[in-house]
């Protein structure tokens, strides 16, 4: 015996209907048993705001001109870059402070240069 086709047609939009809903209860399903399965309270993987006050304040050695060294040639890379390195000339550290600005764009005075190769004289560990 066959049915007429919009019964057929209605039969046909149930199933797939049916199946849309048990793939979504499924999907639904499967987050409760992950989440379950995941013991961890979920503030714990919010990671803590970072403390800004921390990175405020840079300890420096003392020595001439420590302001515009602070001021020029801590804002692409921290203090270490230039305090650690070997025990350079004036000549070494003239062109290095000058490559700053002409290699990498730090804005930096041209008589300003000479007062931070100063600072770094005065600074050098040679380690
Ligand atoms: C505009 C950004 C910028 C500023 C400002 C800056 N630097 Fe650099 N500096 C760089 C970059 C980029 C490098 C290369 C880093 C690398 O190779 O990992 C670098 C590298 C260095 C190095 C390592 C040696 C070398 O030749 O790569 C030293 C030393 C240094 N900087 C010192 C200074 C000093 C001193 C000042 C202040 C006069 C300063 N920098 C300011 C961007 C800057």
């Amino acid at each position: 015996m066959s049915q007429p086709s919009a019964t057929k047609g209605r039969w046909r939009f149930r199933a797939i209907l049916a199946s849309w809903l048990l793939a979504v209860a499924a999907g639904l399903g499967w987050n409760g048993v992950r989440e379950s399965l995941d013991d961890s309270p979920r503030a714990a993987k919010v990671p803590a705001p970072i403390d800004a006050s921390a990175f405020a304040e840079v300890i420096l050695p003392e020595g001439p001109h420590a302001e515009a060294f602070r001021v020029s040639c801590l804002t692409c890379h921290s203090s270490r870059l230039p305090l650690s390195q070997p025990t350079f000339g004036e000549a070494r550290w003239t062109e290095l402070v000058h490559k700053m600005v002409a290699a990498y764009g730090a804005p930096i005075a041209p008589d300003t240069e000479p007062k931070i190769v100063a600072y770094l004289l005065a600074t050098q560990t040679g380690r």
